[in-house]
Formats: structure tokens, C-alpha cells, sequence
């Protein structure tokens, strides 16, 4: 057991440490702080609320809670914020911030006076970022999330952000829906606080994190807006104050390969979104361990999907956790769960699991193992001559019917391109060609943006083409569906084979092989590769170089390739 230090932790260097607890202390006692309460053992609450991130607006409603939590626990709690990112209001996406907010939570919680930390993140990157950052610097750590959003209604159907998003524009690039009505969706779709409503990125997220023992048990889904949300805080302050008096658990003795392989298998049982792949390789990274696609396409195929939610199916976030939460998909795959894990509670995933249910859980919405909505998992990895080292398919999200594909390329070669000409009345596209986008990988000018869910050119959409085969080595928003080859790796930008296709060629994709080829013989891609004449994009300045230079590949988790295990 490790004695709290509290405001002693880690001193300003004046290179006298006896002046230096004296002036710190005679700092916070400007802030009103009595002498006995800087005696206390500190809990930080690293924040990520911002006027710019509408999942967090119910931050300081929640702080408070972790406050009182703390308090009544005998330690005293300090705010602190972090960047915060959110997901809508980033340019060019969230996903190029995710690592700074990595090293903003990594380096605060460990240059600030702090026994233990309540980490407070929710929307999409905030969740990995959090938790990254946590782990690198290895301080008693607790998480509370945002919670899902409720749905809205239209015209007597829920709505709910933001796979019903994505159907209405859908629908108006169609001609379906009218100016007027797609403006009137447009305030109904995200009605409160919280993260979207659908089994996108941040709900993901947050099963994943729970699952990797990081929240308290049967949290991740409570909605934003609900008291238990609140109580959840309240008790995770308290918890958070044990551990600073504690000092333990770390998030070394919490995440361990074994959460994380648990964290792998409840992703493809809720069929969750392909950026968790990629948030779970960073996390992964931070404690050295580098997630096998092939392992991942073992547990994909013996791992059931449960789950009756959007994208992929019926319900939203609010519907799983009345209907049990992850409880209810834990038990269901128990068998194949390495339950030795541990919790920050202490309790292993196997004495959770022991404990009589409380409520039953609705079989509409997660079912039993032995009745799932598709015997496989949601996601799979693909590799080929198109993607030596990986690429990611949401079989879940996919039509059946092309998943076993052979279809001629038209190929968008940057974003710009693909805006300037999808719509093109001239463009010279078939319902059966795939489209593919190049450059818009993790070292492009993009920075591999939410782009991969191409539209469907607006003359095919409005004859009514609903999916295409889609390829690209960006990634694709947690909320979207279609049959879309994503994170293809190596990416363009780095001259993978992706760079090499051009429209016409053909390209095979088999879900059954795992495989995604460009069929294209070796001689001519040779002299493809010779005849390349675009400079590699190289930023001149501050962060931008600074992730160019050392963002790690999508299947390596696009962490940099400075921020490996501690002690690297
Ligand atoms: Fe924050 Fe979707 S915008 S979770």
C-alpha cells in the first residue's frame, strides 16, 4: 500500500523542497482550501467538457457528483480539464487530435499533485484518448462516460444520432425527403446530452472500457440524462478516493492482454464500430502488446452477435441498457472470456459473473448465445494484394450479397476529387463497380477522416443503388452501414498497392477468404509505381508534422511511434 501524498506529489523543482510545499500550499490556500483539507489525499478529475462538444454538456452536473463522491470518501477532489474533441466540430477530424489528447491526459495527471484520477470522457476519441494516456502515466485511474443520448421523434418514428442521420440525408441526395423536412430532422435528431444513440463509435467505446475494467460494473450505458448516471459518478468519487488512499489499482494491473482480448470479443458480439479496431490497437500499444489479425479473425468467427441495434439492427443505446446492457452480453459469452480479469472494484470478471442477475434481460434486444442475430462476429480483418498488412469489414453492416465480389474500380484520388465528381452526371459509374478512395490514410493531408462511407453517386442513389463496395484507407463513423473496405494498410500516401489501382481495374472481395485483391498483374503495377510523380505530404509545422512524422499505421492504432510502453 502506497501513502498518499496528496499536494506533496511531485513538487515544482526550485531545487529546495521545503520552499516548494510551502508556496504550493500557500497557492492553494488562495483558493479558499483550509490547512486540513490540503492534508487529505487528492483525487484529480481530468475533465473534457467544452463549449465545442455537445456529448458533454452534462459535464458539470456529473463533477459534481464525482465531488460528492470523493468527499464523502474522505479525500479531497480537484478539477482539472484536458482538451476536449468534439466529434463534429474538429477539422479535419477528431481523429488527428485524439493523440494530443492522449499526452495532454498523460502529461497533466502526471506532472499535477494527485493521488488518484476520475477520468470524464464520452464522445468518440475522447474514451481512448482518456484511457491512453491513463495507462502511460499509471496513476490509480477510474473512468465515468457521458452515457448515450435519448432519441428524438419525427413524425411518430424515434430518431437517433446518427444512423438516422445518415438515412435522411440518404433519402434527400435521393430526392425522398424534402429541403423543408431534412430541416426540420435536423433538430430532432440529437435532443439531449450524451453520446450518440446508436452502437457507434462512443457507445463502443465505452463497453469496451467497462469491459477492460476501467468503469464500475453495468455503467457504460446508463443514459446521459438519467439519475443513475449521477449515482454512477457519486460512486466512482468514492471509489477514486480509495485508490488514492490505496494507491492501486493502476491501470498496468487493470488492462492487461487478457482485458483486452475480453474487450476484442464484446466488440464483435455487439457488432461495434470499426474504429474501436483502431483505438484497441493503441491501447493495446501502450502496453506493449500488438493486437494479430489473425487471432482477431479467429474470435471473429466464434464469436456470436447478439445485439438487435442500430446501425445494424433495430434499437438504440437507451433500448440496450434497459434491456440489460453489457451484463447481458458478458454472460452470454462467458465461456469465452478470460475471467481472471479484474475490475478497478478488484473483483474479477468471473465473481461479477457469478452474482445473480437483478433484472431479467429482454431478448429483443441482446439475445442468447444460442439464438444470435448472426452465428459470427460483426467485424472482420481482410488482407490481400490490396492490403498486405490489413484492412476492416463490418460484415454486420454489409449486403450479403457483396460480401463475394468481383467489380471494375472508379477511383476517386483524394477527397477533393471524390466531392468535385461523385455527383457528376457524366461520371462513368455501374451499381455493380466499386469505388475507391485514395488518400485519405492516417499520413494524408486528411488525416484518415470518418470519409470511408463513399455516397453513393447521386444518379445511382436516385434509381434507387442503396450499397456499393466501397475501399479506402480512411475509416468510417461508428454510426454508417454499407459494404465498406476500410483502414487498408499500407495507405496510399505511403505508396501501399492502393495507390497503384486505377479506375478500371478489377478488384475481388471475399468476406468467406478474408481477402481483398487487386487484381492487376505485378509488371504493371511495377511500372504504375515507377511512373508516380506526387510528392509525399509533409507539413511544415507545429502538430501537424509532429503527426505526420510519427502516426503509426491504422493496424498499429495511428498512436505515435514515441509513445510505446512506459520504460521504452
Ligand atoms: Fe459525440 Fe457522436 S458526436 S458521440
Amino acid at each position: 500500500m502506497t501513502k498518499p501524498k496528496g499536494l506533496e506529489n511531485g513538487l515544482t523543482n526550485y531545487g529546495d523542497r521545503d520552499f516548494a510545499r510551502y508556496l504550493r500550499r500557500s497557492f492553494a490556500k488562495s483558493m479558499g482550501y483550509t490547512g486540513a483539507a490540503l492534508d487529505k489525499p487528492i483525487v484529480g478529475i481530468c475533465t473534457s467538457e467544452s463549449g465545442f462538444n455537445n456529448c458533454h454538456r452534462h459535464f458539470p452536473e456529473m463533477i459534481e457528483a464525482v465531488k460528492r463522491g470523493v468527499l464523502a470518501a474522505g479525500a479531497l477532489p480537484v478539477t482539472f480539464p484536458v482538451i476536449s474533441l468534439g466529434e463534429v466540430f474538429l477539422s479535419p477530424t477528431s481523429m488527428v487530435y485524439r493523440n494530443l489528447m492522449a499526452m495532454a491526459v498523460e502529461e497533466m495527471i502526471r506532472a499535477q499533485p494527485m493521488d488518484a484520477v476520475v477520468l470524464m470522457g464520452g464522445c468518440d476519441k475522447t474514451v481512448p484518448a482518456m484511457l491512453m494516456g491513463a495507462i502511460s502515466a499509471d496513476k490509480p485511474a477510474a473512468m465515468v462516460v457521458a452515457g448515450p443520448m435519448m432519441t428524438g421523434r419525427h413524425r411518430g418514428e424515434r430518431l437517433g444520432a446518427c444512423t438516422d442521420c445518415r438515412r435522411f440525408w440518404g433519402s434527400f441526395r435521393a430526392g425522398k425527403v424534402s429541403a423543408k423536412e431534412i430541416e426540420q430532422v435536423e433538430g430532432r435528431l440529437a435532443v439531449t446530452s450524451g453520446t450518440c444513440a446508436v452502437m457507434g463509435t462512443a457507445s463502443t467505446m465505452a463497453l469496451m472500457a467497462e469491459t477492460l475494467g476501467m468503469l464500475l460494473p453495468g455503467s457504460a450505458a446508463i443514459p446521459a440524462v438519467h439519475a443513475d448516471r449521477l449515482r454512477n459518478c457519486e460512486e466512482t468519487g468514492a471509489l477514486a478516493a480509495r485508490m488514492a488512499m490505496t494507491g492501486g489499482p493502476r491501470p498496468s494491473q487493470v488492462i492487461t492482454p487478457a482485458a483486452i482480448r475480453n474487450a476484442e470479443r464484446v466488440l464483435l458480439a455487439v457488432s461495434g464500430s470499426t474504429n474501436a479496431v483502431v483505438h484497441m490497437a493503441a491501447i493495446a500499444g501502450r502496453i506493449g502488446m500488438k493486437l494479430d489479425l489473425d487471432d482477431f479473425n479467429r474470435r471473429s468467427d466464434e464469436t456470436p452477435v447478439l445485439v438487435d441495434l442500430k446501425p445494424v439492427g433495430a434499437g438504440y443505446m437507451e433500448d440496450f441498457h434497459y434491456a440489460g446492457g453489457l451484463e447481458g452480453v458478458l454472460r452470454e459469452i462467458a465461456p469465452q472470456l478470460e475471467t481472471a480479469t479484474r475490475s478497478i472494484t478488484g473483483e474479477t470478471l468471473a465473481k461479477r459473473l457469478a452474482r445473480p442477475l437483478t433484472d431479467p434481460i429482454d431478448r429483443a434486444v441482446i439475445r442468447e448465445a444460442k439464438n444470435p442475430i448472426s452465428p459470427v462476429g460483426g467485424l472482420i480483418a481482410l488482407r490481400g494484394s490490396l492490403a498486405p498488412e490489413g484492412a476492416i469489414l463490418k460484415r454486420a453492416a454489409a449486403t450479403e450479397a457483396l460480401l463475394e465480389h468481383e467489380g471494375r474500380a472508379v477511383v476517386f484520388t483524394s477527397l477533393e476529387d471524390l466531392a468535385a465528381r461523385i455527383d457528376d452526371p457524366e461520371l462513368d459509374v455501374a451499381a455493380d463497380d466499386i469505388l475507391v478512395l485514395q488518400n485519405a490514410g492516417p499520413k494524408s493531408p486528411s488525416g484518415m477522416p470518418e470519409a470511408g462511407y463513399l455516397p453513393i453517386p447521386k444518379k445511382l442513389a436516385q434509381a434507387g443503388v442503396k450499397d456499393m463496395v466501397r475501399i479506402s484507407d480512411a475509416r468510417m463513423s461508428g454510426t454508417a452501414f454499407g459494404t465498406i473496405v476500410l483502414h487498408v494498410s499500407p495507405e496510399a500516401a505511403v505508396g501501399g498497392p492502393l495507390s497503384l489501382v486505377r479506375t478500371g481495374d478489377r478488384i475481388r472481395l471475399s468476406a468467406s477468404a478474408k481477402r481483398i485483391d487487386l487484381l492487376v498483374d505485378a509488371a504493371a503495377l511495377k511500372r504504375r509505381r515507377s511512373e508516380a510523380t506526387s510528392p509525399a505530404y509533409q507539413p511544415a509545422r507545429g502538430y501537424a508534422r509532429l503527426y505526420n512524422e510519427h502516426v503509426t499505421s491504422a493496424t498499429e492504432g495511428c498512436d505515435f511511434d514515441f509513445l510505446g510502453p512506459a520504460g521504452d
